[in-house]
């Protein structure tokens, strides 16, 4: 099974400082956490982001879709104040700015690949080619994870040694035939699809359960007990 935190902090710390930037993965560090969760998605000059909507309104003073905006654009937008005025400066960020950062904090990452439909390979493909290029050799492998099989077919095939993980809503019928096509170590469903039954016959066939999006204590207690892997969560702490 694959070594995980218990902890992982989601989009960053997205209920500490503005999901997805920059501000977002110090503020995990801060909290002494070991990894982190974050959204990757295109802009329209084919450059990777990290975003979690597909539009701009809810996360920046921005209007319209991301992919139809170039890196310039999105540069120009304030990605902070929406979450409190002393974000104001923060930016989105790329995605090269992220992995380095996380870099920098020793912080391990979870790069969820989040495709505009009809962009799905080269949404999975060239944020892989960047992970590729700037992640070290060293060190924890990042985690690379979508709701969309063929990224995952994508990662099996750019970075094969790289850790995967199918994110789905509810754990499916089918879910043993997924997890086996596409390599999967990991899955990462949301919690409240869960239940001790489930996560046992996942654990012992031998994949890790991961369990989205965690914020209440005596939750993430219940869940850990019964044997998920990892929560993600917008207030992550270590321990
Ligand atoms: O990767 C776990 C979680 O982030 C999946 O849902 O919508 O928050 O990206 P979402
Ligand atoms: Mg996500």
């Amino acid at each position: 099974m694959i070594d995980l935190p218990s902890v992982i902090g989601h989009r960053g710390a997205a209920g500490l400082a503005p999901e997805n930037t920059l501000a977002s993965f110090h503020a995990a560090a801060a909290r002494g956490l070991e990894m982190v969760e974050f959204d990757v998605r295109l802009t329209a000059d084919l450059q990777p982001v990290a975003f979690h909507d597909d539009t701009l309104e809810r996360t920046t003073n921005g209007v319209g879709a991301v992919a139809l905006r170039d890196l310039a654009e999105l540069k120009r937008l304030d990605a902070g104040s929406w979450f409190a005025p002393q974000f104001g400066g923060e930016r989105i960020a790329t995605l090269d700015e992220v992995l380095l950062l996380c870099r920098e904090l020793g912080l391990g990452v979870n790069m969820e690949i989040k495709p505009d439909h009809g962009r799905e390979v080269e949404t999975a493909r060239l944020a892989l080619e960047r992970a590729a290029t700037l992640w070290p050799v060293s060190g924890r492998a990042p985690l690379v994870s979508s709701f969309v099989g063929v990224c995952l077919t994508v990662a099996r095939d750019l970075t094969p040694s790289w850790p995967r993980g199918l994110l789905v809503k509810a754990v499916p019928e089918d879910w043993r035939d997924r997890v086996a096509g596409f390599g999967c170590s990991t899955i990462h469903a949301d919690h409240r699809h869960l239940d001790p039954a489930l996560v046992a016959v996942v654990a012992q066939a031998g994949y890790s359960v991961l369990a989205y999006t965690v914020n209440d204590g005596v939750r993430a207690g219940e869940l850990l007990k019964m044997g998920v892997c990892s929560i993600f969560s917008d207030y992550p702490h270590s321990s």
